[in-house]
């Protein structure tokens, strides 16, 4: 904000780290300290705009209570840590009362995007957002408009509520699929194809110059460059992944909402097995599989990984999007998906060239029910499909787990399937639990119980579903 010549007061519980601060990479720029809450309220100018960047939960809610008692009516208090959607539904109501304006946003960049333009997503009381609007979309990354000139904000406002951090946990349950959808391909690129770190960042470097190319399919090949000691890193980093908790809240609201977000389940799964090191080691010497081995044609079957790669990645964001629509009939937001697409397009992690056609596709579409149904899309992931297949059936018969992009495949399948087999589920439901069917030669809505066994009589349970 200061580089972009606005005026920001820092504040943190420990003043040594503020002093630290201010002789440090705030020196010569617009920043100036305060050593208490007090000080920090008395230095601002009302509307006073108080960004929070502090852990989730608890100190979000502790830091507000210390802030109130120092406020003004219209004052505004800003969330930019990736807090629960609920909680800043809740305090979004909490404050308005209080005549208070909340904004929850979701902030996407890491260090890089904190410096130099990250991608903004507010949501909570739209009226504080013509005060912040101004800071938020100067400070963001900026994308090519129309005309061509770096100029579109990658911040736009979300909706009501907690809407602007429920699109920021999506945004991360897509950063999981997509970072999980990479290590499978590299999975199968060094257990399958038996490939070395150089050959796999040429790889990931020519991957980056087509429909794949993105910020985690470049940082990849860096990643695959970088050596220590002559031997690539990458190789000498113990296989166990941290997470702190965006994709399990993407999964656990998916399950909540009814929506099938199978590929960012997966990738969060992915997660906790990696986790489980010890474990695995001793079940890799007891469970044995299939030895690796290839004999095809190497170029071939990277040419298909690519298809498969981006065959799985549209409909993880088809899940995703999904997702969104499901949430703003719940929860009644007005979401501008197309504007989300942009706001994901520049600044954040999961930015890549892939967000222009979501946009578009929107933009077409506003009511757009899945983005497979998209032409651009449904024409990518058909066309991609063999080499899709061929990528999955070969690691399969290989024993290689590949949880995202076999999942990914298998809701393709799915919901293209005009006849699943749940009509057997619901007989098996009435069968046990006279829990009631809907038949295809009846109207929708029709509930019947068969006495299947000529135990059951005719008592029947409501019918209802979660
Ligand atoms: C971003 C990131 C960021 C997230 C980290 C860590 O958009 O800049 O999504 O918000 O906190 O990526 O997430 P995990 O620890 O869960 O991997």
């Amino acid at each position: 904000m200061a580089s972009k010549g606005f005026t920001v007061t820092a504040f943190n519980r420990s003043y040594d780290k503020v002093e630290r601060f201010l002789e440090g990479r705030a020196k010569g720029l617009t920043i100036r300290g305060a050593d208490s809450i007090q000080a920090l309220v008395e230095s601002l100018e009302k509307p006073r705009k108080i960004m929070l960047m502090v852990k989730s939960g608890q100190p979000v809610d502790d830091f507000i209570s210390r802030l109130v008692p120092y406020l003004d009516k219209g004052d505004i208090i800003i969330d930019g840590g990736n807090s629960q959607f609920e909680d800043s539904n809740r305090r979004t109501a909490a404050l308005s009362k209080q005549g208070l304006l909340y904004i929850g946003t979701g902030v996407s960049g890491g260090e890089e995007g904190a410096l130099l333009g990250p991608s903004i997503m507010p949501g909570g009381d739209e009226k504080a957002w013509p005060a912040v609007k101004p800071i938020f979309q100067a400070v963001s990354a900026k994308v090519e408009d129309e005309q061509g000139e770096l100029n579109e904000p990658c911040c736009d406002w979300v909706g009501d509520g907690g809407s602007g951090h429920f699109v920021k946990m999506v945004h991360n349950g897509i950063e999981y699929g997509d970072m999980q959808l990479i290590c499978e391909a590299y999975l199968l690129m060094r257990d399958l194809l038996g490939m070395h770190a150089d050959e796999i960042k040429a790889v990931f470097d020519d991957w980056n110059t087509t429909e794949l190319s993105s910020y985690l399919t470049e940082i990849t090949a860096d990643i695959f460059a970088y050596k220590e000691n002559g031997e690539a890193l990458v190789e000498k980093i113990l296989d166990t992944a941290g997470q702190k908790g965006t994709g399990k809240w993407t999964g656990v609201t998916a399950l909540h909402l009814g929506v099938p977000l199978t590929l960012i389940g997966e990738a969060v799964f992915a997660r906790c097995l990696s986790a489980i090191k010890e474990e695995r080691v001793d079940a890799a010497k007891i469970l044995t599989g299939p030895k690796a081995k290839f004999n095809g044609d190497k170029q071939a079957f990277l040419n298909s990984l690519k298809d498969a790669l981006l065959a799985s990645k549209i409909v993880s964001y088809a899940q995703g999007f999904a997702l969104m629509r499901e949430a703003a009939s719940e929860y009644n937001w007005q979401l501008n998906y197309g504007a989300i697409a942009l706001m994901w397009r520049g600044g954040c992690i999961i930015r890549s060239v892939f967000l222009d056609n979501i946009k578009a596709a929107f933009d077409k579409d506003s009511d757009l029910r899945n983005l497979l149904l998209d032409d651009y899309f449904s024409d990518v992931v058909m066309s991609a499909q063999n080499g899709w297949r061929e990528v999955n059936a070969a690691a399969i018969v290989n024993g290689i787990s590949v949880p995202c992009l076999s999942s990914a495949l298998t809701y393709f399948d799915g919901y293209r399937t005009a006849n699943l087999p749940a009509n057997l589920l619901q007989a098996q439901r009435d069968y046990f639990g006279a829990h009631t069917y809907e038949r295809k030669d009846k109207a929708r809505g029709e509930f019947f119980n068969t006495n299947w066994t000529g135990r059951g009589g005719d008592t029947a349970s409501t019918t209802y579903d979660v």
